[in-house]
């Protein structure tokens, strides 16, 4: 398949009756191979730690009923960071989404060997399970970090921080809830503060009106020490639903 009709897959996207609608997604599907380890995990522990999109609402306090707060975390990557901070906070629930399959088995196979059993993953598009699966006002924080800057400026349509996608991150927090962005690119950093401060019905955390100290619930992730060794800056975005 050439990369142009593989792009078109992955941004086909079809109404009920069958009408074509180009979809501009915030990534490009990769064809990464699965380890063993990863295949492994994805083939035995699915049950234990997957959620599947098909299934729509999710009934979120049958997943721990226990739980003091319910984060949210986008494009978690390989999912270390993720399955860290689940470990050290295991009163949360944590659900992840990630589209790289790779990523979403290195997870949950991370999890496992971690005994970590407050952690649920999607591997699905994060913009349709926040739509179709994520229930109003049922998170206490949603966390974006290293999200792809999608560089050139004629891919910029790419990039996942836009109005459509930060109102749906306003309708699933709780009022006083939180968005936690991070990233390493100075330019999405802009970007991310411009479209922030522009939306309705979000509060700065930030005393300078802009970015926020690295809280200590975020650990290095994998991106960050990569950008750290480039000499990369690091900006934290912190926002509160009103
Ligand atoms: C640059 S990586 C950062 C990974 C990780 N957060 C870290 O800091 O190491 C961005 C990740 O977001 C994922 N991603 C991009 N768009 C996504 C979407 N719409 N839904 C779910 N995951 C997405 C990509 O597959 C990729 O793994």
């Amino acid at each position: 398949m050439s990369d142009e009709t593989k792009r078109d897959v992955n941004q086909a996207e079809f109404t009920e009756d069958g009408k074509y609608v180009r979809k501009i997604r915030s990534f490009v599907r990769r064809e990464g191979r699965l380890t063993k380890r990863q295949s492994n995990a994805l083939e035995n522990l699915w049950s234990v730690y997957g959620l599947d999109h098909t299934n729509g609402i999710l009934d979120i306090s049958a997943l721990k009923p226990d739980a003091k707060e319910v984060v949210l975390e986008i494009g978690f990557g390989m999912g270390k960071s993720l399955v860290e901070m689940a470990k050290s906070a295991p009163d949360t629930l944590y659900i992840g989404v990630e589209v790289h399959r790779p990523g979403v088995g290195a997870c949950i196979a991370e999890a496992d060997d971690e005994g970590v059993t407050n952690l649920k993953v999607f591997e699905f598009d994060a913009v349709e399970v926040l739509a179709d699966c994520i229930p109003d006002e049922s998170l206490d924080r949603v966390q974006l970090f290293f999200p792809d800057p999608w560089h050139k400026k004629k891919h910029h349509k790419r990039r996942i921080v836009k109005p459509e996608f930060i109102e749906s991150i306003r309708q699933k927090l709780k009022v006083g809830g939180v968005f936690h962005m991070a990233t390493d690119w100075e330019n999405y950093s802009e970007h991310m503060l411009l479209e922030m401060s522009e939306a309705p019905g979000f509060t700065n955390l930030s005393d300078t009106g802009d970015f926020v100290p690295r809280p200590d619930h975020r650990p290095l992730t994998k991106f960050e020490q990569r950008g750290h060794r480039l000499g990369h800056g690091v900006w934290d975005l912190m926002f509160a639903k009103q």
